[in-house]
């Protein structure tokens, strides 16, 4: 009982197209820049196990829980919930889902627009030589100079939340396909050449050792919960992002091989990105749990001592910055899509309205870095203590509105929909395929989910 629902908003030319655009909306700045530094700070190889074992257990189910949901609803988040919960006669309260979507994209993005000005403004930095023949220190005060001037940050912010919306006020297809196409293989290229140059540190060892050598002394809960709150970013995943991306995919596609791709080439972009900075990160003697700052005071050290290194800092940069546009434009296009559904606006309008609301909460990020980085929203809840605003939107994000989004589209997908429409949608086969993935969505995600965070807040006893 295949619907035969189109998207007001369009569709993908192709299969590839999807991938394409999935793949950029997945590896992103949380693969380079976040993936490393969250690595660094949680200790290394037990980190890294979890949060792979999320990508595959959690990740790859609810990736294809997202797709399904999407397609079969061809709306934006908001509306797909509402009309499949009419559809199956659920209670109206699952458009709420859609609706934490919205949010989530709108905070996730306003710091998200922050990150990639700094990658923005490295493509110049990296350009103009500075980093040649640079010192640890030297980069590091670079770095340092940058944070701690609010204007810059603000241009660079909004120059990149400038740059998002064009491309979303232009739609689905034109532009955003034909960036990822060539983009992505050519920042796959980038990261092999720097870790090859990593290779040359005689660190390397050291490197693979802290990346994936368990020692599970360093874990904590709070950390099990922040391998699987990334799982969760990494794939875009929890707040409607790959649903909508769904939404304009192509009837005839394979649901499950589409996300089995995706997820595998996000996984390696982060995993090479670590083996690209650990190893300098060791070789001069730098701290790895040092913060958001590592990738910006690790990498220029590379560029400044290899050949044609003011070349491929240049390319780097800018392939990153790109790498931070096409995840941005997922961010927002869930509230985009609605605001053109149900306020009557044409595709820029509803654009320039959720660039505004996005751009202003962004200023609290920006300021987080300089004028405001003594400041603690949350001061009084111990886990918010030491975390200024930009940490306190993350943590919130990251770490609890995406993998609670995910438990309940695995609920929504496993337990509400109908049996015949999952299995229409996924289209599967006969074999055990299908039955592995409702067992996972089912029992293990919302399980899993729910043990982490229980045990993050302390409620589960030790064990
Ligand atoms: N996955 C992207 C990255 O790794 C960020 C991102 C894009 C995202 N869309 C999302 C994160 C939706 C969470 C939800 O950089």
């Amino acid at each position: 009982m295949s619907t035969t629902r189109t998207s007001v908003h369009g569709q993908w030319s192709s299969r590839l197209a999807f991938i394409l655009a999935a793949t950029g909306s997945a590896v992103g700045l949380g693969n380079i820049w976040k993936f490393p530094y969250i690595t660094g700070e949680n200790g290394g190889g037990a980190f890294v196990l979890v949060y792979l074992v999320c990508i595959g257990l959690i990740g790859i189910p609810i990736m294809m829980a997202e797709v399904l949901i999407g397609r079969r609803g061809r709306q934006s988040p908001i509306n797909t919930m509402m009309t499949l919960a009419k559809e199956e006669k659920l209670s109206k309260v699952w458009a709420l889902l859609g609706w934490s979507g919205v949010l989530a994209g709108v905070l996730i993005l306003s710091y998200y627009s922050v990150i990639a000005g700094w990658a923005m403004s490295y493509i110049f930095r990296a350009g103009s030589g500075a980093f040649v023949g640079v010192t640890a220190e030297g980069v590091s005060s670079i770095f340092s100079a940058l944070i701690s001037d609010p204007e810059r940050l603000l241009a660079w912010h909004t120059l990149f939340m400038v740059m998002t919306l064009i491309v979303v006020a232009r739609g689905v297809r034109s532009g955003l396909e034909l960036a990822v196409r060539y983009l992505i293989p050519l920042l796959f290229v980038l990261l092999f050449l720097l870790v090859g140059y990593a290779y040359t540190t005689g660190h390397f060892g050291e490197a693979l050792e802290f990346l994936f050598k368990p020692d599970f002394s360093k874990l904590s809960a709070e950390s099990v919960l922040i391998a699987m709150g990334h799982a969760f970013f990494t794939l875009s995943l929890g707040m409607g992002a790959i649903m909508v991306y769904g939404s304009y995919l192509p009837a005839n596609v394979s649901i499950a091989r589409t996300s089995i791709i995706i997820a595998v080439l996000d996984t390696l972009v982060a995993l090479l990105a670590g083996m690209a900075i650990f190893p300098i990160v060791f070789a001069n003697g730098l701290e790895p749990g040092s913060g958001p700052g590592l990738i910006f005071e690790t990498l220029p050290i590379a560029f400044g001592h290899m050949s044609f290194g003011t070349l491929f800092g240049v390319l780097f940069f800018l392939l990153l910055s790109f790498a931070a546009w096409t995840s941005a434009i997922s961010l927002i296009e869930p509230a985009v899509a609605w605001l053109v559904e149900n306020r009557n606006m044409t595709r820029v309008q509803s654009t320039i309205w959720c660039g505004v609301v996005v751009w202003l909460v962004g200023l609290g990020s920006v300021f987080s870095f300089n004028l405001w980085s003594e400041f603690r929203p949350l001061g009084m809840f111990p886990v918010f203590a030491d975390k200024n605003f930009f940490d306190v939107l993350d943590f919130i994000t990251s770490n609890v509105m995406l993998p609670l989004g995910g438990l309940l589209i695995a609920v929504f997908a496993a337990w509400r929909l109908s049996r015949s429409t999952s299995f229409d949608e996924l289209k599967m086969g006969d074999g055990l395929a299908y039955p592995l993935w409702r067992f996972l969505v089912r029992y293990i995600t919302p399980i899993a989910v729910l043990i982490v965070f229980l045990d993050a807040l302390g409620i589960l006893p030790d064990f």
